[in-house]
Parts: structure tokens; C-alpha cells; sequence
């Protein structure tokens, strides 16, 4: 019998405490619809910078545990900031781990844009870019701008905005749905 639940791996871009990303990713793991658990990756400030050399059937542990959880995971869900017009480069870095391998090709992706309204367009197409060529299967009804400013993160590090909730359940549904 097939796996009912859903597994989406969720991925932040930010390594700020206090993080807007984070907290968007943090309410998706806690507002989570039926049938889906959503599971965010920790590793993103332990990875090593990337290097082809390093990059074979034994690469080093922490891109191994990247691997690892992208291949087990149904979907993925990105939420980063823009860092100078385009993704933090700690990010582009994760995501340059990821093109030699093949756990993304044809894995259903999104990303949620927590910047403010008219902002993060960079880091979103550079996004799309990077994605395209690890062969991810961009989810284009799951991508969303769903705009959360530091205020809206309360002491728990979630957020409580009921609108902003049901808009972050809604893209795990529609990624969910893809996978
Ligand atoms: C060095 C630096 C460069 C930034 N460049 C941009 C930018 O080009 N575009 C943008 O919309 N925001 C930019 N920002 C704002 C961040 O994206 C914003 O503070 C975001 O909330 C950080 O994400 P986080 O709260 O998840 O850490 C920049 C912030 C810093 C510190």
C-alpha cells in the first residue's frame, strides 16, 4: 500500500534569528493541511561551499544529509529573502549542491515571497532559474507572494495572521496535490 501522507520538505533561505522565512516556514509546519507534513531542513549554515571535486557518490556528510531529505520528501517549499537583487548566496550555494544530483528532477517545487509588496522579484526569478536547472517540476499554483512583515511573528515565532495561515496551508495543499 502507497504512502498516504504527503512529505514536503521545507526549505529557508535565511539563516537570521528572527527570521520572516523562517517563521513563514515555521507556520507551515504547524498549519499543515490533512494528509500533509511539511518538515523543515536545519542544515542550511552547515553546509560546506560548493565544490566539484567534492561533489561524487561520497560528498561530505552535510550534503549528504541535504540529499538525503530532498530524495525522501514529495515536494520541496522554498522561502528566502533577496539579499542585493537576487538569493542570499548561503542559498545558492544549497542549491548548487543539489544540480549534480538527481533527488530534485521532477520533484514538484514552490516558493513562498515573504518580501513586501513590489520586492523579492530578483530572489523569486533567480529562484526559478536555479530551480530549472536542477529539473525541479515548478508547481506555478503553489508559488505565492504572501507578504509577512517582522511585526507579524509573534514571541512563538509563528505567525498568527489567520488570512496569512490559511494562504500558507493552501500552497502546501497545491503542492501537495502535485506530488
Ligand atoms: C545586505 C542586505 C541586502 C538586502 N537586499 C535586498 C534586496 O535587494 N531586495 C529586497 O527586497 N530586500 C533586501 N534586503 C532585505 C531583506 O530581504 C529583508 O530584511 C528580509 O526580511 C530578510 O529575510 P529574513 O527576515 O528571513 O532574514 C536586504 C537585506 C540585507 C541585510
Amino acid at each position: 500500500m502507497g504512502r498516504v501522507e504527503k512529505i514536503i520538505l521545507l526549505l529557508s533561505g535565511s539563516m537570521r534569528a528572527g527570521s520572516s522565512n523562517e517563521a513563514v516556514l515555521r507556520t507551515a509546519a504547524a498549519a499543515a493541511p490533512p494528509g500533509v507534513r511539511a518538515v523543515r531542513y536545519d542544515g542550511l549554515a552547515g553546509l560546506p561551499h560548493f565544490n566539484p571535486d567534492d561533489d561524487g557518490d561520497a560528498p561530505p556528510a552535510p550534503v549528504a544529509r541535504l540529499r538525503a531529505a530532498i530524495a525522501g520528501a514529495d515536494a520541496l517549499l522554498v522561502c528566502t529573502p533577496e539579499y542585493a537583487g537576487t538569493l542570499p548566496g548561503s542559498f545558492k550555494n544549497l542549491l548548487d549542491w543539489t544540480v549534480g544530483g538527481t533527488e530534485i528532477c521532477d520533484k514538484p517545487a514552490a516558493w513562498v515571497n515573504a518580501a513586501a509588496p513590489g520586492r523579492g522579484a530578483g530572489a523569486a526569478a533567480t529562484l526559478r532559474t536555479v530551480l530549472g536547472y536542477t529539473g525541479a517540476a515548478i508547481v506555478e499554483d503553489a508559488v505565492a507572494a504572501i507578504p509577512v512583515g517582522r511585526d507579524a511573528v509573534g514571541a512563538d515565532g509563528l505567525i498568527a495572521d489567520p488570512g496569512v495561515r490559511r494562504r500558507i496551508a493552501g500552497v502546501l495543499a497545491a503542492l501537495a496535490a502535485a506530488a
